[in-house]
């Protein structure tokens, strides 16, 4: 996983764009919106690639946090050069942050790469404070079966034509319809926030359902439940050691 997204991260935003033809920076801004960040949110951008929604969410929101976390150290290199100012190496299956840090985690094009999705979002739910939030964006397969076939259709030849001109290696970027054939749908990836420990879940289908936008909030107190109206946890990333230290 690591050495391939090693391999892709130099051309990943161009990529990303070019799937998406463009849309993908509007996703991620209704994402950002569905959000509803409180004041000084402390976010999670998790298998943050680039960085874009750390990106997004500093600029939107002047006295955010947001910490960008991925396997892939590339990317992270990239993110920083892009102006994410905190970043760590990092599982999301083991998340180097206390319970309930985060205000909200992000993840954009993240869940299909996890070793075990449910053991993902079992961290992502432990690492957000109550009443906080969850929003991903990725692929999903289409309900209807003949738009599943044209979609993975589509992403197979999109990904062939772009591996080749790129790189030379027609393989590197059909992982996606690879890792989508076996993933869960777009309902069933709502029932499993639903038994994880969230209660509002909602989706949002884009592309006829090949790309699909959850948000969900953790059981808990409402929103931006302290008084102040400040987070309950606040922190940084270490520059030596990229690990996690709570502040009071
Ligand atoms: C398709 S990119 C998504 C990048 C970015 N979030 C976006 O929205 O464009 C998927 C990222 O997931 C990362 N990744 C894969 N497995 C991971 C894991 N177990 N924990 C954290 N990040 C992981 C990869 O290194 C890669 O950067």
């Amino acid at each position: 996983m690591r050495a391939m997204f090693g391999t892709i991260a130099p051309r990943y935003d161009f990529i990303t764009r070019a799937f998406s033809y463009g849309m993908d920076r509007g996703w991620k801004r209704v994402a950002l919106k569905r959000a509803q960040l409180p004041g000084k949110p402390l976010v999670l951008d998790l298998a943050s690639g680039t960085g874009d929604f750390s990106l997004l969410v500093a600029a939107q929101y002047r006295d955010a946090r947001p910490i960008a976390v991925d396997l892939t150290e590339g990317m992270l290199r990239l993110a920083r050069e892009r102006g994410v100012e905190r970043a760590a190496c990092g599982d999301a299956c083991h998340l180097p942050f206390p319970d309930g840090a985060f205000d909200c985690v992000f993840i954009g094009y993240g869940l299909r790469n996890f070793p075990s999705l449910a053991a993902a979002v079992r961290e992502v739910e432990r690492v957000t404070r109550p009443g906080g939030v969850m929003v991903s964006l990725d692929f999903f397969l289409p309900a209807n079966r003949v738009l599943r076939r044209l979609f993975l259709s589509y992403l197979y030849i999109q990904g062939f034509f772009w591996g080749y001109v790129l790189h030379g290696r027609p393989r590197v970027y059909t992982y996606i319809p690879d890792s989508l054939r076996s993933f869960v749908s777009i309902d069933e990836f709502s029932r499993l926030l639903g038994d994880s420990g969230y209660d509002r879940v909602n989706a949002r289908g884009f592309l006829l359902g090949g790309i699909g936008l959850h948000w969900a909030a953790k059981a808990g107190p409402n929103r931006g439940a302290t008084a102040d109206g400040s987070v309950s946890v606040t922190g940084r990333v270490t520059a030596e050691t990229q690990t996690f230290q709570p502040v009071a």
